[in-house]
């Protein structure tokens, strides 16, 4: 076994300020839980506003959540180059102006420039954006987006799941957003045929 092969999985967390910050908090708890995931967590000042206005907790309690956190103006953090070793990054949520930083390369934040650097190194980079409707515009910054390489997830429910509460649809949508990383959680409901099976 490589050395690499010892290290802890490392992946990149973006939290912007699109309506959902919980589906952030969540991906942040569900990676807590597992032993082997280092996150590099960077929350831009729009995430602070709904972190407080969406979740009614502090900021403080989400970065506690990370084993690492960057300022959104740290251009010049490990996250920003290529040469950190990462399995992935995952914004969400992720706002329509984060997105169309991310499809033009406009990289003046940590989140857009570890972003750009995930999708150079072609690396899994998931997006899971957050608005509706979508005029054309949001719809060819998507498109490009995925050109390049992301991974474009809306946090749309999946109700084949049955969920019985918000939390079951936000735990299922990170769980699912996290899988394009190849991070597995145990007990993720899936479609079996005729019913939904843990
Ligand atoms: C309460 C609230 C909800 C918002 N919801 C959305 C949203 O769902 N999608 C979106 O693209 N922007 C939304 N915005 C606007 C973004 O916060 C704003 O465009 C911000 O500049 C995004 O910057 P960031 O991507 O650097 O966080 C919302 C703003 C507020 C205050």
């Amino acid at each position: 076994m490589s050395a690499a092969q010892n290290l802890p999985r490392r992946i990149v967390v973006g939290i912007t300020g699109a309506s959902g910050a919980v589906f952030g908090l969540r991906t942040l708890q569900i990676c807590r839980e597992l032993d082997d995931i280092e996150v590099h967590l960077v929350v831009s000042r729009g995430a602070r506003s709904t972190i407080h206005s969406e979740l009614g907790i502090q900021v403080r309690d989400v970065l506690d959540l990370a084993g690492v956190v960057y300022q959104d103006n740290d251009l010049g953090a490990a996250i920003s180059s290529g040469s950190f070793v990462t399995a992935g990054m995952i914004v969400a949520p992720c706002s329509i102006k984060t997105l169309s930083a991310i499809a033009n390369s406009y990289d003046d934040n940590l989140i857009t420039r570890s972003a750009d650097v995930t999708l150079k190194e072609r690396r899994p980079l998931v997006l899971m954006v957050r608005e509706t409707p979508l005029h054309r515009g949001h719809l060819r910054l998507m498109t490009l987006a995925a050109e390049s390489g992301a991974i474009i997830y809306p946090p749309v429910p999946a109700l084949y799941t049955l969920p019985s509460s918000v939390d079951e649809v936000v735990d299922h949508s990170c769980r699912r957003a996290l899988e394009q990383l190849g991070v597995f959680v145990a007990g993720t409901r899936r479609w079996n045929g005729a019913t939904a099976d843990a």
